[in-house]
């Protein structure tokens, strides 16, 4: 980490708060010719670029005009071992994951193997500007330690977990439900709160997972209450019936995971799309977020997320890429969706708020906004610049554009990885250059 004071310079635009509706400008701190002060990985000062610049004038100055500096974008649910299952042809659901995803996932008990695609995911999220994910990693310690490794390599906050699955998968993809709980207490002990790291608890589903492994897991959760969860819950109709069945006492998919202690504000579940009204309110009480991810649910035809009758109901939403059965490693692409997904249910989603959702938004889904999400001073560097110019039919398109929420919503809906002009993690320029 570079002990040089640096000052990047451009327009710069971080989030207070959720902005209610277009009007809302206190939401956010837009400015023409801001800058941002780093020093150690940190932001020390954020202003207009004439004050920051007498405040430190030893500082190197990056010069990143005219394009837009926001906080890093958070993605909160993909998956590592399947970089090279995207784009995979034909499938629903359950026959997706038995056709493409799980002979992808055997392969990762190869470390070198593990090794090589962890270079090739990181290489792909910090080229889309994204600073902070959310990663299940295969059943094997070995992709989890090459996950972690090499995030700590590059100084990133990231969170993530092996898988916890003892059925329903093929010979080589499966432990056990004492092999997977003492495998996930060493991967904890190993890397939860090393460096930037921190780890997700991750029983896959309730179809891979007995009970015995749901109740280990839940013995996990309760050792370590500061981890987070992660799992998925009623992406698709016949996952749904199909977990029923497997506990058939449940009152309902998200009461599986309640009776094993799962559900807490530490709970990430993928997808929720088709829910009781007990699970919504279970969802309300206990403080579980849900996790919009909407270029998967396009992709395998899982449904529509309710955005706006859950958040009716005050629950906290994220947003994710849901790599591999989602598209797109971009958030920008992913919010296009998400505004695609939401018009076929009469829902908006304003730029304003599309933006806040990837950044601060997600950061406080997670409880972090203190450390990544916002460009407010003492949080870490974490930083995108995008440039809403970046192709010629963003060029064109903005060329016609006369306020800052229509520049977000070109990005929004036309941006991807090109968009992206440098992404920064602790201050240092990380985008990779090919
Ligand atoms: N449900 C259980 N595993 C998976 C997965 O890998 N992808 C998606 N989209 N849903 C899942
Ligand atoms: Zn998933």
């Amino acid at each position: 980490m570079s002990a040089v004071a640096k000052i990047l310079r451009g327009r710069t635009l971080s989030f207070h708060a959720e902005p209610t509706g277009p009007e809302d400008t206190a939401a956010y701190s837009y400015r023409e010719d801001g800058a941002i002060l780093i020093r150690e990985g940190r932001i020390t000062a954020h202003g207009a670029y004439s004050d920051i610049v007498r405040e430190a004038p030893e500082a190197e100055v990056v010069d990143h005009r005219p394009h837009l500096l926001m906080p890093g974008f958070i993605d909160l649910h993909l998956h590592f071992p399947q970089v090279q299952v995207v784009a995979s042809w034909g499938e629903q659901l359950l026959d997706w994951l038995n056709t493409y995803t799980f002979p992808a996932e055997v392969q990762f008990a190869d470390p070198a193997h593990a090794e090589r695609m962890a270079r090739g995911f990181f290489d792909l999220i910090l080229g889309h500007g994204t600073t902070t994910a959310v990663a299940f990693c295969s059943v094997h310690p070995t992709s989890a330690d090459a996950y972690f490794a090499e995030a700590a390599r590059r100084n990133m906050r990231m969170i993530g977990g092996k898988v916890m699955m003892d059925r329903n998968a093929p010979e080589g993809l499966t432990d056990t439900a004492q092999r997977g709980y003492d495998e996930t207490k060493a991967l904890i002990e190993r890397w939860h709160g090393k460096g930037r790291g921190s780890y997700a608890i991750s029983p896959r589903f309730a179809i891979t997972s007995t009970p015995a492994q749901l109740e280990a897991a839940g013995a996990l959760v309760a050792e370590h209450p500061d981890a987070y969860v992660q799992t998925h819950l009623s992406e698709n109709r016949d996952e749904i019936d199909f977990t029923l069945s497997l506990y058939p006492d449940a009152p309902d998919y998200l009461g599986i995971y309640e009776r094993y202690g799962l559900v807490s504000d530490k709970t990430l579940l993928g997808h929720a799309i088709h829910l009781e009204p007990r699970e919504i309110e279970l969802l309300t009480a206990t403080g579980g977020k849900p996790v919009f991810c909407p270029t998967s649910n396009l992709f395998l035809g899982s449904g529509l997320f309710d955005d706006a009758g859950l958040r009716a109901n005050g629950i906290l939403n994220g947003i994710a890429t849901d790599i591999g059965a989602g598209t797109s490693y971009s958030m920008l692409q992913t919010l296009n969706e998400g505004y695609k997904i939401l018009q076929l249910q009469n829902q908006k989603l304003h730029p304003l708020r599309a933006f806040h959702w990837i950044t601060r938004g997600n950061a406080e889904v997670l409880g972090q906004v203190d450390q990544i999400g916002t460009l407010d001073v003492g949080t870490e560097a974490d930083i995108v610049v995008l440039n809403a110019k970046a192709t010629p039919a963003m060029a064109l398109r903005a060329e016609a554009a006369t306020s800052l929420s229509q520049e977000l919503f070109i990005l929004q809906m036309l941006g991807d990885d090109r968009a992206v002009a440098e992404t920064y993690v602790a201050g240092e320029a990380m985008k990779p250059r090919s």
